[in-house]
C-alpha cells in the first residue's frame, strides 16, 4: 500500500486576527503552506499528497498554490470541516486506494525536517502509532475555571505534541469512525487511537517545527528562515 499524507489548512486562523488564512500568508514572498508541501513533495516517504482546505479556498489553493507552485503529489483538494478532526475525518474518507501510512500534518507547520519525517513513517510502520513531539521549557499547572492551581505536574514527564502524527491507515481510519460515531472530540490524532488503547510511540523532534498561530509566531518565522539560509 502507498503513504498518503493528509495536509489539514482548512482552518479560520483566529488568533492570527487577519483576514487572510494564516495559511496564505507570505513569509519571503511565498505562502506558509507552500513550504509545508514541499517538504512533501521532496520525501521519498510520501507517495501522495492529500490537501485539505476551507470549502470557499478550494479554487484559491489549485490557482495559487498547487498550480502555481507545480506541487505533483497532490492528488486530491478535500473541503475541510468545522474543527480539526473534522478536516483530518474528510481526508481519511477521501482514501480510496491501497494505502498502508498515513502521516496527517498541520498545514501552518512549515519547518518540518525531512529526517523527523522519516523517523515518524519508519516507527508508525513498525508500531503502527508515532508522534513527535518537544519536551515542555515551561512548568505546566493545571488549573480551575476560577483561575485556581489543581495540580503541577512532574515537568520531566510533560512533552509538547507537534505533528506529523503518522498511522497505520487501517488503525486511524477505524478509530477516527468511532471517534466521530460516538460525537466525540479530540485535541489531536493520537488521542484517537489512545482512546482505543493502542500505544503511540513518541518521537523527539526540535523546537522549529512551530505551528504559526499567533502573530509573534510570523517573526519566529523568519528568524527561522534567515537562519536556514547562513
Ligand atoms: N484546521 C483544519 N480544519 C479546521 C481547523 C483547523 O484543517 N476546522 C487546521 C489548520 O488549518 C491548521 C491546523 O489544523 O493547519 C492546526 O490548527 P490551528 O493552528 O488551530 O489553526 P486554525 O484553527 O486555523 O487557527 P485558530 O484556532 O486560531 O482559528
Ligand atoms: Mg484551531
Amino acid at each position: 500500500g502507498k503513504n498518503i499524507a493528509i495536509i489539514v489548512a482548512a482552518g479560520k486562523g483566529k488568533r492570527m486576527g487577519r483576514e487572510l488564512n494564516k495559511q496564505y500568508i507570505l513569509l519571503e514572498n511565498k505562502p506558509i503552506v507552500a513550504y509545508t508541501l514541499e517538504v512533501f513533495e521532496e520525501s521519498e516517504h510520501v507517495d501522495e499528497v492529500i490537501l485539505v482546505v476551507g470549502e470557499n479556498e478550494m479554487s484559491f489553493a489549485q490557482d495559487n498554490i498547487i498550480e502555481k507552485y507545480g506541487f505533483k503529489k497532490i492528488k486530491q483538494v478535500v473541503s475541510g470541516g468545522k474543527e480539526r478532526q473534522d478536516s483530518v475525518y474528510r481526508g481519511l474518507l477521501a482514501i480510496k486506494e491501497q494505502c498502508e501510512i498515513v502521516v496527517i500534518h498541520d498545514g501552518a507547520r512549515p519547518f518540518l525536517e525531512k529526517e523527523l519525517l522519516k523517523k515518524a513513517v519508519e516507527t508508525a510502520e513498525n508500531i503502527g502509532a508515532a508522534i513527535i513531539a518537544v519536551p515542555v521549557k515551561d512548568t505546566i499547572k493545571v488549573v480551575s475555571e476560577e483561575m485556581e492551581v489543581i495540580d503541577t505536574p512532574n515537568r520531566s514527564l510533560m512533552w509538547a505534541v507537534q505533528t506529523p502524527q503518522v498511522f497505520r491507515y487501517a488503525l486511524l481510519k477505524e478509530a477516527y469512525g468511532r471517534l466521530i460515531e460516538e460525537g466525540l472530540c479530540a485535541t489531536d490524532d493520537a488521542m484517537v487511537v489512545e482512546k482505543y488503547g493502542h500505544t503511540v510511540k513518541v518521537i523527539q523532534g526540535n523546537y522549529e517545527n512551530i505551528k504559526i498561530t499567533t502573530p509573534e509566531d510570523l517573526v519566529v518565522a523568519e528568524g527561522i528562515l534567515r537562519k536556514e539560509k547562513r
